[in-house]
């Protein structure tokens, strides 16, 4: 990625060659589950490339303000909003605050995730539809909402040249089997069929929909399988690149796929996981 990072996007060139170009400046994000983890790098750069953002949590406040406090420091505009991704009126409450203090929502992060991870003997209904209504529902609970946004205002070619851009957070479990997780690696698929389902319904309407596979990536979430020297040395058994993922990587891709350089990327899934997908018999404790 180095060698090409300041190359023009085709047709929307700003000019200019000193200060590095903001690629979303004059874009309005909203990043779900932004406060921890992926989100919180994701909220980061998108706020870093000239987007404000609104930067959706469920719990923890301050981990909230101290991101909209980053992307502040950025020059961008930040928002917190609290509001659970799987309730259908917090959402839509969540994107009428955004469209009305910001204007437009142009990007939405779907990327609010949990696992709650149980062999399948002992798997209880609560757990199951947990991971599935965050995961997957909040996703098309979001999708929707920016959907509606989107196809409202239409293309406006001086910040953008798609209508809009949607970006669903997947794991390189939307297509490895993931013993002992059957709930979230059967979101992680689901998420992967809705993407490319809407991918293909809106981009005659010029959105953009597109996923992003993390491999092992140094979060809370997956604690357990970095925090000790043993269990980060046997996760880099199924890491041919030799390194844990860090939320940086993760948002360096957000950032391309909302912009216009991905212009011509729609309904892909851009692994970024160190070759993970690349091993066939994987199994993490994480
Ligand atoms: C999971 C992590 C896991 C990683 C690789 C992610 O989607 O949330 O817990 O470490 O996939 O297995």
């Amino acid at each position: 990625m180095p060698s090409n990072t300041s190359a023009p996007a085709g047709g929307s060139s700003a000019g200019g060659s000193a200060a590095p170009r903001k690629v979303l400046q004059g874009q309005k994000a909203l990043v779900t589950g932004a406060n921890s983890g992926i989100g919180r790098g994701v909220a980061l750069a998108l706020g870093a490339a000239g987007a404000d953002v609104v930067v959706n949590y469920i719990q923890g406040d301050e981990a909230a303000n101290e991101v909209a406090a980053g992307i502040e420091a950025a020059g961008s505009r930040a928002l917190t909003h609290r509001a659970d991704v799987s309730n259908e009126s917090q959402v839509e409450q969540m994107f009428a605050r955004a469209v009305g203090e910001l204007g437009t929502i142009d990007i939405l992060v779907a990327n609010a995730g949990l696992q709650r991870d149980s062999p399948i003997n002992a798997m209880t209904l609560e757990q199951w539809n947990t991971v599935i209504g965050v995961n997957l529902t909040g996703q098309f609970l979001c999708a929707r909402a920016a959907v509606r946004e989107f196809l409202r205002r239409g293309v406006v070619r001086s910040v953008s040249l798609a209508a809009g851009k949607i970006i669903c957070m997947s794991s390189v479990h939307q297509m490895i089997p993931w013993a002992g997780h059957a709930n979230y690696a059967a979101s992680k698929g689901g998420i992967m069929m809705m993407m490319e389902s809407l991918a293909q319904e809106l981009a005659p309407r010029h959105i953009r929909v597109n996923g992003i596979a993390p491999g092992a990536i140094r979060t809370p979430i997956n604690r357990r399988a970095w925090e000790t020297p043993e269990a980060y040395a046997s996760l880099m058994t199924l890491i041919p690149y030799g390194r844990i993922g860090e939320p940086n990587d993760i948002a360096r891709a957000a950032v391309w796929l909302a912009s216009d350089e991905s212009d011509y990327v729609v309904g892909a899934t851009l692994f970024v996981d160190g070759g993970m997908t690349l091993f066939p018999g994987f199994a993490t404790g994480g």
